[in-house]
């Protein structure tokens, strides 16, 4: 039997015509976006997509627009050939690989920009970034009308933008959530992790590690605030470089808690060199 392979299309239409079909079968399409370099934690995303969908597709689209000036995106991994082994592999259906100027052709002038759930964190750290994200998910959602979308709660204040984004829009999509892959030391899966040095790898172990700890201390009824300045503190003595944020907000909407009074999330962000490290754990 000859080995699956995962169909590529690189237009728009040619993937409205394979979606259409599926559609007239009657089948449900999931869709899992990524910006390529797949790794364990994108597979668990199609995974859960294959599990829940009849038909899977995979975007592979590195954002430029999600990319700050001094975010240096040509240094972002590429490896095309590779990431479709791996989504043959685990048998995705479809995978969509546009060029630039398909999601932006030229005069594009349109954003989507989300409230709120933006401000702060990562929003802060890197501005516009997720009105670039925003926009991509929205524009592949109107291209791929998917059922349900997969997202992983690694990238957590990301996940929320985009379900608000769906509520907010009525867009006709389930964004599904899925847990974060970790490696045996608590380390989150991320393409990011490719530039670690062995010795800024070990470090990068206690970023989990230090954020249980707080999550475990602020459920005991320690303060938030001295919780998380002792997590900053704890993170530099760790070896880390920087500390970008580290936060206790409200689990739904990411409201500012100055008491743990609902489910929340630890989300915190921190460099190591050049390389920025997310992690967050729920309280
Ligand atoms: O998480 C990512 O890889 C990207 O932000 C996404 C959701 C694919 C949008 O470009």
């Amino acid at each position: 039997m000859a080995a699956f392979r995962t169909r590529v299309v690189r237009s728009i239409p040619a993937l409205r015509d394979t979606v259409a079909r599926w559609r007239r079968n009657g089948e449900s399409v999931g869709l899992v976006p990524t910006m390529g370099a797949l790794h364990a934690g994108h597979i668990e995303l199609v995974r859960q997509s294959r599990a829940q969908c009849d038909r899977t597709v995979v975007s592979i689209f590195v954002n430029p627009t999600q990319f700050n000036p001094d975010e240096d995106l040509d240094r972002y991994p590429r490896q095309e050939e590779k990431d479709l082994k791996v989504l043959s592999d685990v048998r995705a259906d479809l995978a969509f690989i546009p060029v630039v100027e398909e999601i932006y052709p030229e005069g594009f002038a349109t954003a989507v920009h989300v409230g709120r759930v933006t401000t702060g964190m990562e929003g802060t750290v890197r501005v516009g970034h997720f009105d670039g994200v925003a926009t991509v998910v929205c524009k592949l959602f109107m291209q791929a009308t998917p059922d349900k979308a997969f997202f992983g709660e690694k990238d957590y204040q990301q996940l929320t933008t985009i379900r608000h984004m769906a509520r907010d829009l009525d867009m006709p999509v389930t964004v599904v959530p899925v847990p974060t892959v970790r490696e045996a030391d608590g380390l989150a899966l991320s393409s990011r992790n490719a530039y670690l040095s062995p010795e800024q790898r070990r470090i990068a172990a206690s970023l989990n590690r230090i954020l249980r700890e707080t999550a475990r201390s602020i459920a005991k009824g320690r303060a938030i605030d001295a919780a998380t300045a002792a997590a900053r503190q704890a993170l530099l003595d760790a070896g880390f470089d920087a500390v970008d944020y580290v936060e206790c907000r409200a689990e739904a909407d990411l409201a500012v808690l100055e008491t743990l009074d609902r489910p929340a999330r630890v989300l915190a962000t921190a460099r190591l060199g050049p390389t920025r490290l997310l992690d967050n754990v729920s309280v």
